[in-house]
């Protein structure tokens, strides 16, 4: 699928475009019923909020539902300077003109993407508010520079993801926000599933491998409640397997992938360590 990156002064975001015939689906391997649940959210056009952890697969899920459902992908990351306009666009000076550009989320109502909002929690306010006459059953966006209303296209479809325990109790969605959602709740996937991922997502990878980062993964989520603030992700043991890959030594290859990103604490590193060389020291 092609992908292009697009720059709309302040926010960068990806649009995927319409998967074509002969184009590979994005590897996404199940943990539960979450596929079955967006393709019915899809057929109502109920909006979706994926929650989880960071690096557990909330990304590559939408990807790989994107390109099941044949829709293209509007991806905006969050931030906390992000504001409505930068959403749903702005007026531009050009020569002696000023010229209206909508923002991704305009194009993706006008076009009928998926529009995936992605850390939702980040962006001010305003933006979390353009979204309510959105995820109702108005299905309108509200142009307010432009003294407009438009009618989402009939294909066009919001996803948000948020990561729960990262918020502040100043900083966390409204209730009223959160309710107009389908929400599907992601961990990090079961064993098996796990290794599957690591064979496929760094090919070349040995079974038993897999098998040593996989269990580490387990042994080191297990610290989250003894002072640990994060949880080794899938995505830190891909990197550790693609490492050991580019032929790092495998103790290396696990401390610089799912130790040192994680926490800055001594103690908690040794632990880390301790549960790394158990596996492969
Ligand atoms: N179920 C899965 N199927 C295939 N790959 C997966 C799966 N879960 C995790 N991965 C792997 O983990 C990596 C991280 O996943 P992803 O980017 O989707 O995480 P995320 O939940 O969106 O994280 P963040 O909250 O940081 O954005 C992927 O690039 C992929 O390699
Ligand atoms: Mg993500």
């Amino acid at each position: 699928m092609k992908t292009a990156t697009s720059r709309v002064r302040g926010v960068e975001h990806d649009i995927v475009q319409m998967p074509q015939v002969g184009d590979v689906s994005p590897y996404y391997e199940p943990q539960g019923n979450e596929v079955a649940v967006f393709e019915a959210a899809y057929k109502r056009r109920l909006p979706v909020m994926l929650k989880g952890p960071t690096g557990c697969g909330k990304t590559r899920f939408l990807e790989y539902m994107a390109f099941q459902l044949k829709r293209p992908l509007v991806t905006v990351s969050c931030h906390e300077d992000l504001t409505s306009s930068d959403l749903v666009g702005r007026f531009l000076l050009e020569g002696a003109d000023t010229i209206w550009h909508d923002g991704p989320l305009t194009r993706a109502v006008k076009t009928g993407a998926i529009c995936y909002l992605d850390e939702i929690v980040e962006a001010r306010t305003d933006s979390t508010v353009v979204i309510h006459s959105l995820t109702d059953h108005r299905r309108k966006l509200t142009i307010e520079k432009k003294g407009q209303e438009i009618d989402a296209h009939e294909d066009f479809m919001l996803v948000i993801s948020y990561n729960p325990g990262y918020q502040t109790v100043l900083k966390d969605l409204k209730p009223s926000t959160k309710q107009r959602f389908i929400a599907i709740n992601f961990d990090f996937p079961p064993e098996e599933v796990e290794r599957k991922i690591l064979l496929r997502e760094v090919p070349g990878t040995k079974p038993e491998i897999a098998q040593q980062l996989v269990a580490i993964g387990r042994k080191a989520r297990l610290l989250k409640d003894h002072g640990l603030e994060e949880s080794t992700s899938t995505r830190a043991l891909v990197y550790a397997a693609s490492m050991m890959g580019a032929g790092l030594d495998p103790v290396v290859a696990c401390q610089v992938a799912m130790v040192n990103p994680i926490t800055d604490d001594v103690e908690l590193s040794d632990a880390l360590m301790e549960i790394v060389n158990a596996h492969f020291a």
